[in-house]
């Protein structure tokens, strides 16, 4: 089967201040999955909520919406907002999915036809990691991505340890203590993974990277197996 890989693109990568740097991101981010295709992967993108999730969010709460699956439905449909806006950059990829999949069970009905599928979240009750660790587990993808606005795995929250270290190589079971599996996460919580996700790929063995991904060179190696800046979290073997 044709090898494929699984990016959980955080939300916070599509919004900064600096809209210049956004734009040149996409740039770079268009070009290396381009390359990406070209070398005969199949890619599906899995696009989080970032900004305009907390801000969508935060407006219904102030107007008295306290129902935790209404917020996390909101949540959802600004993934998939996102993750249309993504599609618009592809518009040149042949076997492109132009549609937003809804759910796993649509992509896997599917992925077969296309070469790039983006999608956003799915049903409420966790975040875009989890769905990407889902769909990966679905179509027996041997890799996640999970790109984030933050370069590692770190051993405590760093902005509120300065104690706290990156660390480069770790197991799920480790990743899991870490990160509290067993417990949900809040939109914008610290911690770089989804303890839901986690708990997901510990049960299925089932490797993660973790990396910044602003920095696209740095993904690239990842994606080629070469040495890259972030985090390794291994399975069994
Ligand atoms: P995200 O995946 O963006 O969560 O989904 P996040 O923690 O804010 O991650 P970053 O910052 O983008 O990396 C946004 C919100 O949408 C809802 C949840 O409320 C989540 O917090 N959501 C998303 C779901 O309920 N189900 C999904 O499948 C995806």
């Amino acid at each position: 089967m044709q090898d494929t890989i699984v990016i959980a693109l955080g939300g916070s990568l599509l919004s900064s201040d600096e809209s210049d740097k956004i734009d040149l991101w996409k740039i770079d981010f268009v070009n290396l999955i381009g390359s990406v295709l070209d070398s005969g992967m199949k890619i599906f993108i899995v696009v989080g909520g970032g900004k305009l999730a907390r801000i969508n969010i935060s407006k219904a709460k102030k107007e008295g919406v306290d129902d935790e699956f209404k917020l996390d439905l909101i949540g959802i449909d600004a993934t998939r907002e996102n993750a249309r806006e993504i599609i618009e950059l592809f518009q040149n990829v042949q076997n492109l999915n132009k549609n937003v999949p809804q759910s796993i069970e649509e992509v896997s009905k599917s992925f077969e036809n296309y070469d790039l599928t983006i999608m956003g979240g799915t049903v409420p009750g966790h975040t875009t990691d989890t769905v990407a660790i889902k769909l990966a587990k679905e179509i027996k993808s041997k890799l996640v991505v999970i790109a984030t606005n933050v370069s590692h795995v770190y051993t405590g929250d760093p902005r509120k340890d300065r104690n706290a270290t990156p660390i480069e190589k770790l197991s799920l079971k480790e990743l899991g203590e870490l990160s509290g599996v067993g417990k949900s996460i809040q939109p914008g919580s610290s911690f770089a993974v989804d303890p839901i996700g986690v708990s997901l790929a510990m049960d299925n063995n089932l490797p993660l990277v973790i990396l910044n991904g602003h920095d696209v060179e740095n993904l690239r190696k990842a994606i080629y197996g070469e040495p890259f800046k972030g985090t390794i979290v291994y399975g069994d073997d």
